[in-house]
C-alpha cells in the first residue's frame, strides 16, 4: 500500500468506521426511543467520511464554512446538519440558512442578534440550540477542556448570562429555540463527568421552565468519549457512555417531572480515532551515543500535530517486522525544522533500517484534520481499506498544489 500510494499515508478501515457508527446508534437507541448520534466531523472531515456517517444514519456536526461545504458536497441533507462555532461569520450563518442547516448552535449574544437579523431578512425561522458551559472540570488535557467557566465557548450559567440568552431566544420571532447544547471536553475517561454535566443541564432546564415556562424538546450533550492510544489504555465503551448519560437523564427528568427530551450526543474521536493508522517511511537514523536514538520519518508535525501540541503519546511498530522481541527505545522524529517535531517520543522498536515502513496506530482523529503545510510539506493521501482492497479518498497534495494559489510578483 505504501508502495502504491506513497508515504506518509493515512489508512482508514471502512468496516471499523461503520461499526463504530452502528455501535453508537444501537447503544443509545436501545436505552431511549428518541436519540440521535451526530458525528463531530472536525475529527476527520472529507467528502467520503461525511458520506459514510450519513449512510449510517448519523447527523453531522460542522463548525466552519469549510466543513459545511464538504458536507454539502457529500450530499448530506440540511436537516442532518448541526452548525457549531464560537465565532461564526455572517457569511457562515448565511450559508447555513440558505442550505437549511437543521440546527445552529448559538454561542454568544452577539451571534444570537446577528442570526436574528439574518434570518429575519430572509424571512425564515432559524432553529437553534444555545450552548451552555456547565462549569465543571473534567480530567483531560487543559486544551481539550471545554466545560469550565473560563473557556471561550457558550453561555456561562453564572450571573444569569445563559438565562438572559434563553429569554432573548424564546422571544425572538425569527428564531425557534429547539434545545440546549453542552460539551464538556474531549478524550474523557472519567465518565462520571457526564453525569455531573447532565445534572447541571437539567438544573438549568428546570430553572428555565419555572422562570420562562419553556420546556426543551431536544438536549445535545456533546462528544468527548476517550479512546485508547496505547495498548494498555482502558477507555470506556460506548455502552457505558450511553448507560451513564441516559440513566442520569431519565432520573433527572423523573425527579423533576420533566418531559424526557430527544437526546443527542456528538462523538468525533471515538468514531474515527481507532479506525486509522499512519504509514511512514524511515529515512535518517541518528544515534547520539548514550543519550538517544532518532528514527526520522518522512512526515511529522505536518500530519500529526498532537504529539507536539498536547504531548500526546502514540505507539509505533514496523510493518515489515511487527513481532520482534529484541526491542529498544527510540524517538520517532519528523522531518520538520523544529526540535519539538516528534511523532512518538519513546517508541519500542525492533532493529530499524532506512526504508522500513513505520506504522503509528490510532491516528484517525485530529490527525489529517489538523494536518498542515509547515515547511511546505504536501499533506498526505488518505485511503479507505475494505476487504483487502484500498481506494483513495483524499489524494496526496502535489508540489504544484502547494504553489497553485501563490501569485508571482
Ligand atoms: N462537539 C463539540 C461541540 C466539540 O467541540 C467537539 C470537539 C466534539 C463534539 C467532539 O469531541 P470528541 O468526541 O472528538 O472528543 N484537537 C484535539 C481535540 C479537540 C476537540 C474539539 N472539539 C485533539 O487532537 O485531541
Amino acid at each position: 500500500m505504501a508502495g502504491k500510494y506513497g508515504t506518509p499515508l493515512f489508512v482508514y478501515d471502512e468496516d471499523h468506521l461503520r461499526s463504530r457508527c452502528r455501535e453508537y446508534t444501537a447503544a443509545f437507541s436501545a436505552r431511549h426511543t428518541d436519540t440521535e448520534i451526530i458525528y463531530a466531523s472536525k475529527a476527520f472531515n472529507c467528502v467520503a467520511m461525511c458520506q459514510i456517517a450519513a449512510q449510517e444514519g448519523l447527523g453531522l456536526d460542522v463548525s466552519t464554512a469549510g466543513e459545511l461545504h464538504t458536507a454539502i458536497k457529500a450530499g448530506v441533507p440540511g436537516d442532518k446538519l448541526y452548525l457549531h462555532g464560537n465565532n461564526k461569520s455572517p457569511a457562515e450563518l448565511e450559508m447555513a440558512l440558505d442550505y437549511g442547516v437543521g440546527r445552529i448552535i448559538v454561542d454568544s449574544l452577539d451571534e444570537l442578534h446577528l442570526l436574528e437579523e439574518l434570518a429575519s431578512a430572509r424571512k425564515v425561522t432559524a432553529k437553534i440550540y444555545l450552548r451552555i458551559t456547565p462549569g465543571i472540570k473534567v480530567y483531560t488535557h487543559e486544551f481539550l477542556e471545554t466545560g469550565g467557566e473560563s473557556v471561550k465557548f457558550g453561555f456561562v450559567l453564572a450571573d444569569g448570562v445563559a438565562r438572559e440568552a434563553m429569554a432573548a431566544a424564546i422571544k425572538s420571532p425569527s428564531l425557534e429555540l429547539m434545545g440546549i447544547h453542552s460539551h464538556i471536553g474531549s478524550q474523557i475517561f472519567a465518565l462520571h463527568s457526564y453525569a455531573r454535566a447532565v445534572k447541571i443541564v437539567f438544573d438549568f432546564l428546570a430553572e428555565i421552565r419555572s422562570q420562562l415556562g419553556w420546556v426543551a424538546p431536544e438536549v445535545n450533550l456533546g462528544g468527548g468519549l476517550g479512546i485508547g492510544y496505547q495498548a494498555d489504555d482502558a477507555p470506556s465503551s460506548v455502552d457505558e457512555l450511553a448507560d451513564i448519560i441516559l440513566n442520569e437523564v431519565k432520573s433527572e427528568c423523573a425527579r423533576r417531572v420533566y418531559p424526557l427530551p430527544k437526546i443527542m450526543v456528538e462523538p468525533g474521536r471515538s468514531i474515527v480515532g481507532n479506525a486509522a493508522v499512519t504509514l511512514y517511511t524511515v529515512g535518517t537514523i541518528k544515534e547520539i551515543p548514550h543519550i538517544k536514538k532518532f528514527v526520522c520519518v518522512d512526515g511529522g508535525m505536518s500530519d500529526n500535530l498532537r504529539t507536539s501540541m498536547y504531548g500526546a503519546v502514540y505507539e509505533a511498530l514496523l510493518a515489515n517486522n511487527p513481532g520482534d522481541a529484541d526491542e529498544h527505545c527510540v524517538c520517532v522524529a519528523g522531518k520538520h525544522c523544529e526540535t519539538g517535531d516528534v511523532v512518538v517520543k519513546e517508541a519500542m522498536l525492533p532493529p530499524v533500517q532506512t526504508g522500513d515502513i513505520l506504522v503509528t496506530p490510532a491516528t484517525g482523529a485530529y490527525g489529517y484534520s489538523m494536518a498542515n503545510n509547515y515547511n511546505r510539506q504536501p499533506r498526505p493521501a488518505v485511503v479507505l481499506a475494505k476487504n483487502g482492497q484500498c481506494r483513495e479518498i483524499i489524494r496526496r497534495e502535489s508540489l504544484d498544489d502547494l504553489t497553485a494559489r501563490d501569485l508571482s510578483l
